[in-house]
């Protein structure tokens, strides 16, 4: 905990020289001292335990802006759920919100997030991708605070074993998982596939590792239609069809799917970097016995979507400017080197990837750094709820085999028609 001490004191500093973070046309007036005062913090409950000690670090320097943790559900949709019912009544229960990337356009579409100042916060040390994830129509509205990127996690054990490398193409993955895994009477692969945010995450993982894409624009354009699209979603289908994905992998969120990995019963898993430090650990069946590489696509690796959250200023917080420099805070080096040590996250700050000490107890730093750099967005778009139901309806339906690859394009290019029709 002497760190924490340390960074209170430092950010102490810093607070007081860092004011009106927000940018003008908001409530927020630092300089005036109109904007400080206690905050709460709302964000999905998974994954939070390292948080709490990190929040008593700034409560403890910051006694008159002391942040409560609201920890909602952990669900992305749940989350989403309780952030939007929440904001669109003006309750204004949140102040600083922790939003998945996804859902920056929406929220500043809404007008529910308050546009901050560039030059306040460090975006040029952060990893440039991510930097994109908070802006909407080139304003700024949240700041990186965890990046994500997913990668293959496969049993190193049983591959070493047969003499063979970690698949690189789908075939390759097609083909393991259905000797392989047989073999040794392990289910083959398995990613998110139950619907919600998780399963449209995989879906545009297959889509873009194919070539296609979703939307283009800021969620006007509907590009949906395409050959790659069908190979994509093809081959998340033929996989439940053909039984390399299991049945029980359509009810997998990130956390049932880290499990079954972890319990030894999978041969390949999608999952973020934390379900590696996690299967690595103790109490997992496969410590030691684990591997990660990029995730596979049709002819070479394929591509992942970024995932990761962005911290936000509710437009009705009551303390902007505490807002801000909590949000300062959370995304200083010292934090963010936390984030990655105690909650195994992927931090934002680039620098952290290249750090020798961290590259030796985290070993996937390097192939992670590769794979948010390479790492494609979700459909940027005002409507990115709607638009992440239909890809999840759809995809589903494909899956449990009710409609064919090609008939759940052509449905989900209709679908998504109608959503950017609406505006
Ligand atoms: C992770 C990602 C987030 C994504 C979610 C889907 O939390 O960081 O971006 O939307 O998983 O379940």
């Amino acid at each position: 905990m002497r760190w924490i001490r340390a960074a209170g004191r430092g950010l102490l500093v810093a607070a007081v020289l860092l004011t009106g973070y927000i940018a003008s046309g908001t409530p927020a007036d630092g300089a005036r001292g109109s904007g400080r005062g206690p905050l709460t913090l709302a964000t999905a409950g998974d994954l939070t335990g390292y948080l709490a000690p990190l929040l008593d670090g700034w409560n403890r320097a910051h006694p008159d802006e002391r942040v409560t943790l609201v920890e909602l559900p952990d669900s992305a949709d749940e989350t989403h759920a309780q952030m939007t019912t929440d904001l669109r009544s003006g309750a204004g229960r949140f102040d600083v919100l922790n939003i998945d990337v996804a859902w920056t356009s929406e929220f500043a579409a809404a007008g529910w997030i308050s546009p901050l100042q560039r030059d306040r916060f460090p975006l040029k040390s952060f990893l440039r991708p991510v930097v994109d994830t908070a802006t909407y129509e080139g304003r700024l509205y949240a700041v990186p605070y965890v990046t994500n990127a997913g990668l293959l996690l496969y049993r190193k054990d049983i591959l070493d074993k047969e003499g063979v490398e970690p698949p690189r193409t789908w075939a390759e993955l097609e083909h393991q998982a259905r000797t392989i895994a047989a073999k040794y009477g392990l289910d083959g692969y398995a990613g998110q596939f139950l619907p919600y945010e998780g399963l449209t995450v995989n879906a545009a993982e297959a889509v873009y590792s194919a070539g296609g894409t979703i939307l283009g624009d800021e969620g006007e354009r509907v590009t949906v239609n395409s050959a790659a699209a069908r190979e994509g979603i093809g081959f998340l289908a033929r996989g439940v069809r053909d039984g390399w994905i299991p049945q029980e992998a359509l009810t997998f969120k990130e956390e049932e799917s880290r499990q079954a990995f972890q319990d030894g019963r999978l041969l390949f898993l999608r999952n973020w970097p934390y379900a590696y430090v996690s299967a690595s650990g103790k109490g997992s069946e496969v410590a030691g016995k684990i591997g990660a590489v990029p995730l596979p696509g049709p002819d070479g690796p394929g591509a992942s979507v970024l995932g990761g959250s962005n911290l936000a200023v509710s437009t009705h917080a009551r303390h902007p400017d505490s807002a801000a420099a909590l949000i300062a805070y959370l995304t200083s080096e010292r934090v963010q080197r936390q984030v990655l040590t105690e909650g195994a996250l992927p931090p934002v700050r680039a620098d952290l990837y290249q750090d020798p000490e961290l590259i030796r107890e985290f070993p996937y730093l390097p192939t992670l750094r590769a794979g948010v750099l390479a790492a494609a967005p979700r459909p940027k778009s005002p409507r990115y709820d709607q638009v992440s139901l239909a890809v999840q309806a759809v995809v589903h339906d494909a899956m449990t085999q009710q409609q064919t690859p090609e008939a759940a394009v052509r449905r989900l290019a209709r679908e998504l028609a109608a959503i950017a029709r609406r505006g």
